[in-house]
């Protein structure tokens, strides 16, 4: 027969049991209310990153750009590299990244419109990029070109233009830390958004959260805040913006990257 203070203490004990299973069920609750809250239509959308691009800065003064644009709450600072090659268009490389890296402490987002690419990696990750962005359609050998992006202690992206189905990142989003999806053909800022790819994003959005990975999704191109929400309701987390970044000049800029966080 226990003893009655061991009786005691199984009261106490049942107590003990039934308040923490309580309070267990109670934080279980709330997190499950959160989560539908989260995932409720009329749940506030989480704020896109914005990576303004400096293609559509002054280029006669960047490194004043880049301090201004990164002082107005860019998250990211993102550089087009142009060859005239891959893309109808010329712009800058590795010493101008160089030159740039001084000015901001935000993540260098760089987009290489470049083929072939992988010669010029290194140089790129020298220079001071954080994130490289490569496109498939410039080379037969992503997947090594996304191996040697690791390698070089770099976050890897891979950029995939209009006509590029989601499909090609089937053996790559395993390895990659973005997608880049275009919504303009590359080569120029200013261009308007092609609406199809509305729904390359919401598939992109599907493709890596079944992988349960961290993996950005950026959208590039014609994004401006109307566009924003679309973008993000489609499933972006990082929104580039040339134009809609840089328009007005310096004293415009903060007002611009809030109403592309706010449109989203
Ligand atoms: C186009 C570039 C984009 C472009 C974005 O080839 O990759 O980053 O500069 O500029 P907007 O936002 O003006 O389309
Ligand atoms: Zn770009």
């Amino acid at each position: 027969m226990p003893t009655p203070d061991c009786r005691v203490n199984r009261t106490a004990w049942r107590g003990m049991i039934r308040r923490r299973s309580y309070s267990v069920w109670k934080t279980r609750r709330a997190a499950c209310r959160h989560k539908m809250w989260c995932l409720s239509p009329f749940a506030p959308m989480a704020q896109p990153l914005i990576s303004p691009s400096i293609l559509s800065a002054d280029f006669a003064c960047l490194g004043e750009e880049v301090r201004a644009i990164d002082a107005a709450g860019a998250d990211w600072i993102h550089i087009d590299v142009m060859d005239g090659h891959f893309v109808p268009n010329i712009t800058i490389g590795p010493g101008v990244v160089k030159a740039l890296r001084p000015h901001t402490a935000k993540p260098l987002d760089v987009h290489l419109m470049i083929s072939p690419v992988d010669g010029f990696l290194e140089a790129f990750a020298a220079a001071g990029a954080d994130i490289i962005t490569v496109h498939p359609e410039a080379g037969p050998h992503t997947h090594r070109t996304v191996q040697a992006i690791k390698a070089l202690g770099k976050q890897a992206g891979v950029s995939l233009n209009p006509a590029t189905p989601a499909k090609m990142l089937d053996y790559l989003i395993d390895e990659i830390d973005l997608v880049l999806v275009m919504s303009v053909n590359p080569g120029f800022g200013g261009q308007s958004f092609i609406a199809s790819q509305l729904r390359k994003i919401e598939a992109v959005r599907k493709m890596i959260d079944k992988t349960g990975r961290k993996i950005w999704l950026e959208v590039d191109g014609g994004v401006d805040p109307a566009l924003a929400r679309s973008c993000t309701a489609a499933g972006a987390d990082v929104l580039v913006a040339g134009t809609a970044a840089f328009r007005g000049g310096p004293s415009a800029y903060a007002g611009n990257i809030a109403s592309l966080k706010e449109g989203a």
